[in-house]
């Protein structure tokens, strides 16, 4: 094409355009002058699961992360801490299939797997928050979430209010710990109130209650229940977790939370749920967290390892994207890993 032909019929055509968005993009100092959503490493939380005994060992269906030993994790955290600055860790305690019971007793062991790496971490690194999952799956013969009543034809039902009598015990026994944010995932009605009942009468009012409140039973929790051996042994979750076709069901459960005490909401999963974040956004003046799950690390990493994506820059786009929706944490298998890239990107 002529060139001058080209520029003719720009300047025709184009005299009456004032608005050239791409003004904004031309350079990498304008650009950053102008970005409205960024990712810092104080917005990750990073989940970790702990074990009995010495051994720390990777987990293959969830690369890069471990299930640690009590010593490990403390170490790990010091590490975490330390070097790559990051500030809060959510524990998963992994019980091996003896210590599992109908109702998930092992839950409230004060000398259990979760109570003893929360002493363990305060003690290595009294800074890092710890948060821990309150509900019974790890701990459930049933693989379920809360206590089963199974009845005469082998159907089961989770029973909603012996739950959240669980649930205290549970939540209790990670405050005495020393646990600063407990984190109910269990999606129980009444769940909320009632642990922020009995943290005041403990005298435990400092300790946080950051609710799983929009919680989709969701297929992308296939290699957590792996890395656990928490997948339900019976039934699916489908009476207690969220129809993933719901939408204004989340803001109900948020009213509730809300009322109940939370002092932090979560829409689960994460990448595939933006619209639930930016709804409850919209609604509430909580902070908002947002768990991106083990089953979109691990698409994430598989398609990485195959080659047919960059893992940095479609972890980062992800991790931001959720920002953009409005979260103000974010729960995610890379943080590790991303606070690196931060770190690099910022020359430290
Ligand atoms: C269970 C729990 C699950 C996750 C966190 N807590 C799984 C489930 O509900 O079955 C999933 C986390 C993930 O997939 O990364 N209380």
């Amino acid at each position: 094409m002529d060139p001058v032909g080209m520029n003719r019929f720009a300047a025709k055509t184009m005299q009456g355009i004032k608005q050239r968005p791409r003004r904004n993009r031309k350079s990498t100092g304008v650009r950053a002058m102008v970005r409205e959503t960024y990712l810092g490493v104080e917005h990750l939380v990073y989940p970790m699961f702990v074990q009995e005994g010495e051994e720390d060992e990777p987990i293959e269906i969830l690369p890069g992360c471990m299930r640690w030993s009590v010593t490990g994790i403390a170490k790990e955290c010091r590490r975490l801490y330390g070097e790559l600055g990051i500030s809060c860790v959510d524990l998963f305690g992994v019980v091996p299939e003896e210590k599992k019971s109908a109702d998930g007793a092992e839950a409230w062991n004060e000398r259990g797997v979760v109570p003893q790496a929360i002493r363990a971490i305060k003690q290595a690194v009294p800074q890092m928050v710890v948060m821990t999952d309150v509900a019974l799956d790890p701990y459930s013969s049933f693989g379920q979430d809360g206590i089963v009543h199974e009845g005469e034809d082998g159907e089961i039902k989770v029973l909603n209010d012996e739950t959240v009598e669980a649930l205290v015990k549970q939540g209790l026994c990670h405050a005495r710990a020393g646990a600063d944010i407990l984190s109910p995932s269990d999606m129980m009605d009444g769940r909320i109130g009632a642990l922020r009942a009995a943290l005041d009468e403990a005298g435990l009012t400092e300790v946080s209650l950051l609710s799983y409140t929009a919680k989709y039973a969701s297929a992308f929790y296939g290699p957590f229940r792996g890395a656990l051996g928490s997948a339900p042994k019976k039934g699916d979750k489908k009476t207690y977790q969220m129809d993933p076709g719901n939408a204004r069901e989340a803001l109900r459960e948020a009213e509730l939370d809300i009322a109940e005490g939370a002092d932090m909401l979560m829409v689960k999963p994460g990448g595939y749920y933006l619209d639930i974040v930016a709804k409850m956004r919209e609604h509430t003046h909580l902070p908002i967290a947002v768990y991106q799950v083990s089953g979109e690390y691990a698409m994430i990493k598989a398609a990485a390892a195959s080659g047919w994506v960059d893992e940095r820059a479609v972890t980062m786009e992800t991790l931001l994207s959720i920002r953009r929706a409005g979260a103000d944490v974010i729960l995610t298998y890379a943080a590790p890993q991303v606070a690196r890239w931060l770190r690099e990107e910022r020359g430290i």
